[in-house]
């Protein structure tokens, strides 16, 4: 786990000068018929060919079982942009000539030459020049199969002597199952690509309001003073959904919203809002601190699990007045499943800076609104003149909308103006919508970070294990209920999820 920090930011250094330019490419995607390429990469890629962000020189092929050509498979992606705000017929016409497909069964190499071919037919056609981002829209079971088929196809960039010249590979959540089986899937990746060509995705570290968090806290000289234990009183992280599972019971009961969410989203929020500042904003540096955060976690102590463990599952509700079934009558969920779909985690970080200050993470699927925030609550004040007025004085409260509003929010208190002395808290916001510019989407973000080489918003490998580290105990001896099958709450869905009972917490699962 050692993390070569030093050596990674020389060599990161050298191919982001390369990656700096405006280079070719050729983006492969392995499940290029799935429903990730059709809802989320290509209306993304679409987007930025109309902002003029990708290359000049660049092709999509997508890969995968169904029998498109490449002109079927430009039909089938259409609607899915034209769907989208902003869609120009002439736009669409010159995208669509970058998109090709070759059909292929992950399971049989003998497609790899196939590909190679096509790819090499491409190269000539749009001048991609060998470069390569190969994207896993995949489930990770078919990632080993893959992988051999890159290498038995010699489908890396092969141009020796060129120091411009790149292979990536792109992979999403999940990354393993716990410890042992993250490591499992680094040893299949690197079989074939080093720790610099692998880009783990998490998607929430590219939205906005996420992205604002380091300047946030680090371009501001007013808040990194009173950024710790001395001033803030608890911070909660919370990502609440009104989706439920949708078609996806096979992956979610192996999953629960433990492995869903917090191996990811919630770790990864809960590093950018605690940790320390890098030295400078380099991806190196970064993943450095985001390591000594995840290495600072207090162990989690099964013993005391009622405490700082709340899980639960929705049962039958209403969604935006709508009936909608139980977890357990969703299709394809057993009718005994134990599976958590809600978690609220109390963790401490122990080091100066945070001691005893709790971190409460709360995530739930058909809860009663979506919702993704991190408020900061500060302490009270330390004696207050206003105690025959108010009491107590609100304490002031600084919260991150991440979504579905993308705004940050100072609350304080003021004289509500008048004859008599009282007082009312306000807020002081800055709302990202409100500004002309365009907001760009997490999956343009992460896939124009692929092309130019930027590592900064991906995990790196040693933060995935750290992480794994952490939390594979809450997985085995509370989450998915072997131990304590007793503890799992049911709740209505469209309702505010469990409510902790004997927690030192004071706010509600809906609102913090
Ligand atoms: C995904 C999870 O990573 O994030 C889903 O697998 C979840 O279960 C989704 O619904 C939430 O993403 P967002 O961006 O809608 O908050």
């Amino acid at each position: 786990m050692n993390n070569g920090s030093l050596t990674q930011t020389i060599s990161l250094d050298a191919a982001s000068a390369c990656a700096r330019a405006e280079l070719p490419c050729a983006l492969v995607v392995f499940g290029g018929s799935g429903d990730l390429t059709a809802r989320k990469l290509v209306p993304a890629l679409f987007r930025l060919h109309q902002g003029n962000l990708l290359p000049s020189r660049f092709a999509l092929v997508g890969c995968g079982r169904t029998a498109f050509t490449d002109d079927s498979y430009r039909a089938h992606l259409r609607p899915f942009c034209a769907a989208a705000e902003g869609f120009d017929v002439g736009d669409w016409t010159v995208f669509a000539k970058t998109i090709h497909y070759q059909p292929l069964d992950y399971d049989d190499v003998s497609g790899a030459p196939d590909l190679h071919a096509k790819l090499a037919r491409i190269d000539t056609a749009h001048g991609t020049a060998g470069n390569r981002l190969f994207y896993m829209a995949v489930p990770p079971v078919l990632y080993e199969s893959i992988i051999a088929l890159i290498r038995h196809g010699r489908l890396k960039a092969d141009c020796p002597g060129n120091a411009c010249c790149w292979s990536r590979i792109v992979v999403e959540k999940p990354f393993g199952r716990d410890l042992a089986t993250a490591v499992q899937l680094d040893i299949t990746l690197k079989q074939t690509f080093t720790e610099e060509q692998i880009y783990r995705i998490d998607h929430y570290l590219a939205k906005e309001t996420t992205q604002n968090i380091l300047v946030f806290r680090f371009a501001n000289a007013l808040f990194e003073p009173v950024w710790n234990r001395q001033y803030i009183s608890r911070v909660d992280i919370t990502a609440a959904e009104q989706m439920g599972i949708e078609n996806r019971a096979g992956y979610y009961e192996q999953s629960g919203v433990v492995r869903d969410m917090f191996q990811n989203h919630m770790m990864q929020l809960l590093a950018l809002i605690a940790m320390e500042a890098p030295a400078h904003f380099t991806p190196a540096m970064v993943s450095d601190e985001k390591a000594k955060l995840f290495q600072s976690l207090r162990p989690f102590d099964s013993r005391t699990f009622a405490q700082n463990l709340l899980i639960g599952q929705y049962s039958r509700g209403h969604i935006n007045n709508e009936p909608v079934c139980g977890y357990r009558e969703e299709q394809g969920v057993a009718p005994n499943s134990i599976t958590p779909t809600f978690a609220m985690l109390k963790l401490f970080v122990d080091n100066w800076r945070w001691q005893s200050v709790p971190f409460y993470l709360v995530s739930g699927k058909r809860l009663n609104r979506k919702e993704t925030s991190i408020v900061v609550h500060f302490r009270d004040v330390p004696h207050s003149i206003f105690r025959d007025i108010i009491h107590p004085v609100p304490a002031n409260r600084l919260t991150f909308s991440i979504q579905p509003t993308e705004s940050i929010t100072l609350s304080f208190q003021a004289k509500t103006p008048g004859t008599r002395m009282s007082l009312r808290s306000m807020n002081m916001s800055f709302s990202y919508g409100a500004g002309n510019e365009r907001t760009v989407d997490a999956y343009e973000k992460v896939l124009i970070d692929c092309l130019n080489g930027d590592k900064t918003l991906f995990l790196r490998e040693d933060s995935e294990y750290l992480s794994w580290q952490f939390l594979t105990p809450v997985i085995e001896d509370c989450a998915q209920c072997l131990k304590h099958r007793e503890m799992l709450q049911f709740y209505p869905a469209g309702s505010s999820g469990p409510q902790p009972i004997g927690w030192a917490w004071t706010g509600r699962t809906d609102r913090a």
